[in-house]
């Protein structure tokens, strides 16, 4: 009983004490997200459908050989299962999996929905979503589906079903995805709009509520029935032609729409499968257009799709993105997550990016490890020779031998097995929090305010200075309990409802260190701007007042801090024109018009201080010595301070704590460690420093 989650009936007091104790025989310990032997699964996304039949054993005895024991297999095979109405096949599918069984090789199914069949297309139309100019998606793509369209729906159940009903006493089925990365899909057909007034309609109960909450008397925009409501016109490249109040809950909406579209599918596979196959899906890191929160709630677990090498497409870079994202990945459900797919090589669609590095497959995913991943997955394990993805290169090439890639990823897969008895029940414990939000993306991205501002973007400024600092943070759901927290970020948290701003200001008077900076509690939870003098609900925390701020165009102002910031900085981009009141000002403008006022501020409240950062600072220097500075005031030590591209995290569990040391450079780098700790990886123990060769990694035992 891995995946433990709550039953429908009411087990009997005998029952459940037998459970307990079978429980307690066979996990002493929760294992987080590891296998149920405490095992973590390494693999590879696996198409035999792609390949010949006799190819399929070599493959399995190929994945045996590295170290692998799980795939994911059938994400876009619902053709293949259902090659017509209600007619199911899974002869293909059974033989490839006794194919792995045979080979140790477990499977994780992908229920097919983000490719309809051709004939779904033909004979259901109106399965395919409609586009903003009000014509159909034409078939031959893959997420082209309308998620309110009741046909696909009922087939989508269908095939769910199907495969769990055949699968679900299967011993080598470990666990299911759902789909496949939601939230691509944007229809605005009439029914994706009727069921958006029905929303709304729940949401809001009345008219007038609606009305109020979306500011109509802007422009004459009241509306007088609900069908009057139309779809706003709120996408990429029109951001902000609608009203930012109803974009927001479009956002809200189509993200809904998707969780319950996949909540139905989690439904069936728990009705009929056993607990200890497991329920997730594979989302995408720094995706945008999905309250991420919201898909992972049914989930057991959140799995991700880690692509580093797409941004760092010609040159190799320090993976920042990949970092900030697997603490957002932690976050969604604060748990451990798997690698559901992720780099293996050469990447595109046209064209194609940079080759992997030796030691760069295992460098990206020790990265993962360090963050909290519990499961190893590659995209893909042999490069496929037909469609869209041809260049999207696998584990194997086009010619399926076996060569420097796949060499690694053994590696990796024989250290990971070594590992086991001491990541079991280890995560990311930190000191320091940021809000990560999605109503503050969506409603920044709509109104950025100021040329180039972002949420993540805002965020990352903060994480890229912290990852430098050695210090990973959690990323935490608006409203999360912050009391285990000594640093809470809220960069950037653009929308401010009133109890999130009262729990702030609590967190301060009870001795957190808290920062916010420009464009912080602008808005309710409606989109429409506070009616308030900011920081609004925060100024107590804060001890400003904002009466003017302005966007900033080419025009730069220099600045100049004081003690823990002495030294001159660039103001860029914005300008809040903060009058000091009752906070100190550690960075204050230096030049006409804002020389009365603070860039930088820190005041005391209660038992803690809340810092506010009024611009965007040119210099990321300038980042590093405030998070330094946050940090020293809120207490918090980095256990190493680690040289530029390196990376430090830690995993702790009960009694254990192990250090990772990632390399994300190509050159040797020297890094001080605590001494005298066992090196797991290689064996012995540290001296005072570690040398990391090029992407080289080290786990250490503290
Ligand atoms: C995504 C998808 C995969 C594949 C890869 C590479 O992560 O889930 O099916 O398309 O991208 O393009
Ligand atoms: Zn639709």
């Amino acid at each position: 009983m891995r995946f433990l989650r709550p039953h429908p009936w009411l087990p009997t007091v005998l029952t459940l004490a037998v459970v307990l104790v079978t429980a307690v025989a066979t996990t002493p310990q929760d294992l987080g997200t590891l296998g149920p032997e405490g095992q973590i699964y390494v693999g590879a996304d696996y198409y035999p459908e792609h390949w010949p039949k006799d190819r399929w054993a070599y493959d399995a005895q190929l994945m045996q050989e590295a170290g692998f024991n799980v795939v994911r297999l059938a994400e876009f095979g619902w053709v293949l299962m259902e090659p017509e109405e209600g007619r199911f096949d899974f002869a293909w599918l059974d033989e490839a999996i006794e194919t792995l069984a045979a080979r140790d090789v477990k499977v994780i199914l992908g229920t097919p929905t983000a490719v309809m069949p051709a004939w779904v297309a033909r004979r259901y139309p109106e399965a395919l979503a409609m586009k903003p100019d009000g014509t159909r998606v034409v078939w031959g793509g893959r997420k082209n589906n309308c998620f309110s369209n009741e046909d696909y729906r009922r087939l989508s159940a269908g095939i769910t079903r199907a495969m769990a009903e055949h699968y679900k006493d299967h011993p080598n089925v470990i666990g299911w995805q759902t789909d496949n990365e939601f939230g691509g899909t944007d229809c605005r057909c009439d029914r994706c709009r009727a069921r958006f007034q029905d929303w709304l309609r729940r949401k809001y109960g009345t008219l007038d509520e609606l009305n109020r909450a979306w500011g109509t008397h802007f422009w004459g925009l009241k509306v007088q029935t609900w069908d009057e409501i139309t779809i706003p016109d709120s996408r990429e490249g029109e951001w902000a032609i609608s009203n930012p109040s109803a974009s927001l809950d479009w956002m809200r909406y189509t993200s809904w729409l998707n969780v319950d579209f996949q909540a139905e599918q989690v439904r069936i596979i728990r009705d009929l499968c056993p607990d200890h196959q497991f329920v997730t899906h594979n989302f995408m890191g720094l995706f945008q257009n999905m309250d991420y929160y919201e898909l992972a709630r049914d989930l057991d677990f959140v799995s991700w799709d880690n692509y580093p090498v797409f941004s760092d497409w010609a040159k190799p870079g320090i993976s920042y993105a990949a970092s900030f994202a697997a603490d957002v990945m932690r976050g969604l459900k604060r748990k451990n997550f798997w690698i559901m797919e992720q780099s293996a090589g050469p990447l595109g669609w046209g064209t194609f990016s940079r080759n992997l590095r030796p030691g760069e497959i295992r460098k990206i995913a020790y990265q993962q490890l360090a963050h909290g991943a519990d499961a190893q997955i590659w995209f893909r394990w042999r490069t496929c020779t037909a469609g869209r993805e041809q260049y999207w290169h696998g584990l194997l090439g086009h010619d399926g031998k076996p060569g420097r890639r796949y060499q690694e990823a053994a590696q990796v897969a024989k250290e990971y097995a070594k590992l086991e008895d001491d990541l079991a029940a280890t995560t990311v414990k930190s000191d320091v929090a940021v809000i990560y939000d999605y109503d503050s993306i969506w409603a920044l991205r709509f109104q950025p305010g100021f040329e180039g501002n972002s949420f993540q973007g805002a965020v990352a400024r903060y994480q890229r200075a912290l990852f430098r600092a050695g210090v990973n943070a959690d990323m935490v759901r608006p409203g999360a309990d912050l009391s285990g927290y000594r640093l809470v970020l809220a960069p950037a948290l653009h929308v401010l409802p009133d109890d999130l701003a009262a729990q702030l200001v609590a967190f301060v008077e009870s001795g957190g260190v808290l920062l916010a900076d420009a464009r912080t509690g602008v808005k309710d939870e409606t989109n429409r701007a506070h009616a308030r003098t900011l920081p609004g609900l925060l100024t107590p925390a804060l001890g400003i007042e904002i009466a003017e701020y302005e966007s900033l165009g080419a025009v730069e102002y220099a600045v100049q801090g004081k003690d823990p910031l002495a030294g001159t900085f660039t103001a860029t981009s914005y300008a809040d024109w903060a009058a000091p009141k009752e906070a100190d000002v550690i960075v204050g403008y230096e030049t006409w018009p804002v020389k009365d006022f603070a860039a930088v501020t820190r005041h005391s409240h209660g038992e803690g201080h809340g810092w506010y950062v009024g611009t965007v600072m040119k210099e990321e220097a300038f980042y590093d010595r405030l998070v330094g500075a946050l940090l020293a005031d809120a207490g918090v030590d980095a256990v190493v301070d680690p040289p530029e591209g390196v990376e430090v995290s830690v995993r702790q569990g009960e009694g254990r704590s192990l250090l990772f040391v990632i390399n994300h450079t190509e050159g040797t780098q020297t890094v001080s460690v605590p001494a005298g700790k066992e090196r797991l990886l290689e064996g012995g123990t540290t001296g005072e420093t570690l040398d990391l060769e090029a992407y080289g990694v080290a786990v250490i035992r503290l």
